[in-house]
């Protein structure tokens, strides 16, 4: 089974090639990084217009690599939501011409399942699993155990963890887009223990997550010391602020661990997807906690942490061959829980 996957639900148009055997035969991604520089954050018209003016080539490029015609696919996926709209039409539209050309089975993606799904692409990775799902726009803890079926035991109460490093990055003056700086700027800390900042939720009961708290202590922080930081001081904030977060996240997959094993006693790996994953020291502090509680711990490749549109041509072919797929007059959808 081969699928062409599309995803332009934010600000990367992508266009990927995957097989059944969990073979990525081309994965292109454009980010649109450079056109949404100069406002600080992602300009939902500026994003729709890019992915219109990129997204059939980028189309015909991944076909090109992947050595295939449109008439040797078995179906087209596309992120059908959640996120902005613009962007969603624009790649839900392009699908559902390409799949009523060819006559090919259209598969809507939900971007959410297209990241919960990555670790089985990558990895042999068998349900049930426990996922920590960490974006810019989402922060969860799911418990995924099967297909289309996933148990929420815990979310944020106010920011996504990407939200969070977002905007630790506008205030310590790093500019956009803020994760991966911030990782950059805590790497080069010569005194990463300076500060100390407080720890939301930490030991409290339940899985959810609350990061504003911590935004207000880094504003806090930058304003006691005068607002513009020297670079020792903003890396050395960028460390404590990372090191809370990986901190607060380790606490609360162990919460959700314990709960995940009471229900499934044969146990299961801790998956981390979504953006944030990219995050190294993140992904050490988790492994470190699988390893302890003796559970395999998935981290997809960078590449597949971040917007792709190899994961929702994977969870295309997840749902495809369960037999499900949607029909040609599917709308689109800003927003799409899990
Ligand atoms: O999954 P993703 O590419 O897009 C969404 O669906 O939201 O996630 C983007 C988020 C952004 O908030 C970005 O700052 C964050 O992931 N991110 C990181 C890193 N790379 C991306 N956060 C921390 N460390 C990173 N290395
Ligand atoms: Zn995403």
């Amino acid at each position: 089974m081969i699928v062409l996957g599309i995803e332009t639900s934010c600000d990367e148009t992508a266009a990927a090639v995957v097989t059944d055997a969990r073979e990525i035969r081309a994965d292109v991604v454009l980010s649109q990084l450079d056109d949404h520089t100069p406002y600080g954050g992602v300009v939902p018209e500026i994003a729709a217009r890019a992915h219109l003016e990129h997204l059939d080539g980028l189309i015909r490029r991944a076909m090109a690599e992947a050595g295939i015609g449109f008439g040797d696919l078995d179906a087209v996926a596309a992120t059908g939501g959640p996120g902005l709209i613009g962007g969603v039409i624009v790649g839900v539209m392009t699908a559902k011409a390409i799949a009523a050309a060819r006559g090919l089975p259209f598969v809507a993606v939900n971007h959410l399942e297209g990241h919960a799904l990555t670790a089985r692409l990558t990895d042999d990775v068998a349900f049930p699993y426990l996922l920590l799902l960490v974006s810019g726009g989402h922060c969860q803890l799911l418990a995924v155990e099967g297909v289309g079926r996933y148990r929420r035991l815990g979310t944020t109460i106010d920011d996504a963890v990407g939200e969070a490093f977002d905007k630790t990055a506008k205030l310590l003056g790093l500019g956009y887009p803020g994760g991966p700086l911030v990782e950059k700027a805590a790497a080069r800390a010569t005194n990463p223990a300076r500060f100390e900042l407080p720890r939301p939720m930490l030991g409290r009961p339940g899985c959810d997550f609350s990061f504003s708290g911590l935004k207000t202590a880094v504003r806090r922080h930058v304003e006691e010391l005068g607002g513009v930081l020297p670079d020792a001081d903003r890396d050395d904030l960028a460390a404590a602020f990372q090191a809370t977060v990986a901190e607060v996240l380790a606490d609360r997959c162990a919460r959700a661990i314990r709960r995940f094993k009471e229900d499934h006693p044969q146990g299961g790996a801790l998956v981390v997807a979504g953006g944030v994953a990219a995050n190294k020291a993140i992904r050490s502090r988790l492994s470190m906690l699988a390893e302890k509680q003796g559970m395999q711990f998935v981290a997809p490749p960078l590449r597949l942490c971040t917007d792709n549109a190899a994961m929702i041509a994977w969870a295309g072919i997840e749902r495809f061959r369960l037999g499900e797929s949607d029909p040609l007059n599917f709308a689109p959808r800003p927003r799409w829980p899990l």
